[in-house]
């Protein structure tokens, strides 16, 4: 037992990663990169609009100082309302903005600006193109986008002015700070959690695979009753056991029948030698006259050429089961053949009031077979026919051809065979009323030996009867006229 696990595991240790891992590793790697790719490019979009609408309010705030500017240079109301007044009273998102002169002095400036911000980082825009928003660090550790920009003063213009706007993006920074940290800790927990998750269903994926592993490391050749279980199982896996199932019953029976002929093999070599010791033994209980040891002799060969004859019948089985059997193929007149059995038979047929017949066609039938094995293969037919066939009886044999085939018949007009034991005479040893096949000294070999001559010819015997009627008994032969 040891052993044979050892020798299981070496034979495991050349293959790749288990299922389980593979399934593992993939469900977990699928699960973090979507994860991933999902989470950051939300972020992305999100971190690009909150830009984006920041950079529109200051566009928005230029051009309103830039229309007013140009519009009304000399409405100073209304400039220290929009730069000194409105920007101050914001209490989220401040902005500060300033005016300057072409000579850079400062006009108007939203108060406390110059406490916030390093005035020395704002660029001077050298055209429109380069109005572009930069970020600045506050002094009370914010963070600031701001713009600078040319503004042209009156219609037409008298003067250009510069025009520098800062707004506070703190807030958005740390909603995009909280962002990161979820996008992180949403990480970092999937990169734990999807293991197990795709542990798990893979371990659920695989459980019947292994329950049919287990199930089939019990059967043994003792032990062919068990089955896989199919019901709760996926489809296909539920079709994998029943063929898996499919194979055991195919091994269980064959197992049967070769268990069935090994105690039939038995019984059959045990009659004639108990016989044989029988008899000689009582022939040595006394001492008897010349006759009575010729008597006993003759009988113990009697039963010697029984025992030979069967032997040789199961030695003929046994080879024409093993693939390296091959047949001696020559042209062979079907219709010479028939004929040749026929005349073997007649004698004993006539002596029991049967006549033998043969029905060929007006041309001759000559295909490539075995000569031998075919006629051994229609002698076991015309013997069954003739011994199960009563007095005033009819015996057929007839060969006909199609285009690549090649039929014998045997037909009789006996006993015949009981519905219920046709599937069987096939088997080897089976006989349908063995009693009254002893008798006659059959062993039930005979239309095994003729299935596995048709096999080797690549054909098959088929029987049909009818109780009281007759039996037919048909060799089909997948052999092509010969020219
Ligand atoms: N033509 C037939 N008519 C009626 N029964 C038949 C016929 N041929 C075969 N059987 C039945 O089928 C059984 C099996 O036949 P099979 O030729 O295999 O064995 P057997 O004739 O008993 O023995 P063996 O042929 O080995 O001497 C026979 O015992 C017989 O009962
Ligand atoms: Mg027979």
């Amino acid at each position: 037992m040891s052993l044979n696990w050892r020798i299981s595991l070496a034979s495991f240790s050349r293959c790749g990663p288990s299922l389980a891992f593979r399934l593992t590793a993939g469900y977990a790697l699928a699960g973090l990169f979507l994860v991933f790719a999902a989470t950051a490019s939300l972020y992305f979009v999100l971190s690009s609009e909150l830009e984006k609408s920041t950079d529109l309010f200051l566009a928005d705030k230029v051009n309103v100082i830039r229309t007013m500017l140009r519009e009304r240079p000399d409405d100073w109301d209304g400039l220290h309302e929009e730069i000194e007044l409105e920007s101050a009273a914001r209490k989220y998102e401040h902005f500060y903005v300033r005016l300057l002169d072409a000579r850079n002095q400062v006009l108007l400036m939203t108060p406390g600006m110059a406490g916030q911000l390093d005035l020395s980082k704002f660029k001077f825009p050298s055209s429109a193109l380069s109005e572009r928003a930069v970020r600045m660090n506050g002094s009370d550790g914010q963070t600031f986008r701001a713009i600078s920009a040319t503004v042209a003063v009156g219609s037409p213009p008298t003067a250009t002015d510069t025009i520098q706007i800062a707004i506070d993006v703190s807030q958005k920074e740390e909603l995009l700070a909280r962002y990161r940290f979820w996008f992180w800790f949403l990480f970092t927990a999937s990169s734990v959690l999807f293991p197990f998750i795709g542990y798990e269903i893979a371990r659920r994926g695989i459980r019947p695979v292994e329950e049919m592993a287990t199930t089939a490391r019990h059967i043994t050749s003792t032990n062919l009753r068990e089955r896989i279980r199919t019901e709760g199982y996926p489809f296909e896996l539920a079709m994998l056991a029943a063929t898996f199932n499919q194979m055991l019953d195919r091994l269980e029976e064959s197992f049967e029948r070769i268990s069935r002929f090994s105690a039939d093999i038995a019984h059959d070599l045990r009659t004639p030698v108990n016989n044989i010791r029988g008899e000689a033994e009582v022939a040595l209980a006394r001492v008897r006259r010349s006759e009575e040891y010729r008597e006993v002799i003759g009988s113990c060969l009697e039963e010697a050429v029984r025992l030979s004859e069967l032997i040789a019948d199961l030695l003929f089985l046994a080879r024409a089961e093993s693939p390296l059997t091959h047949l001696r193929r020559e042209p062979v007149d079907v219709g010479q053949l028939l004929n040749g059995v026929r005349e073997y038979y007649e004698a004993s047929a006539a002596e029991n009031g049967i006549v033998l017949t043969t029905s060929l066609g007006d041309e001759p039938i000559v295909g490539d077979m075995d000569r031998t094995l075919i006629q051994r293969a229609v002698g076991n037919l015309v013997s069954n026919a003739v011994a199960h066939t009563p007095a005033g009886g009819l015996v057929t044999l007839v060969a006909d051809a199609e285009a690549a085939a090649i039929r014998i018949e045997v037909a009789d007009s006996g006993v015949g065979i009981p519905a219920e034991a046709l599937p069987r005479v096939f088997d080897r040893f089976y006989r349908v009323d063995s009693s009254r096949s002893k008798a006659s000294g059959g062993t039930g070999l005979g239309l095994a030996i003729v299935q596995s001559i048709m096999v080797l010819h690549g054909g098959k015997a088929e029987i049909s009867s009818r109780p009281g009627q007759g039996t037919r008994v048909t060799l089909h032969m997948p052999i092509s006229r010969a020219a």
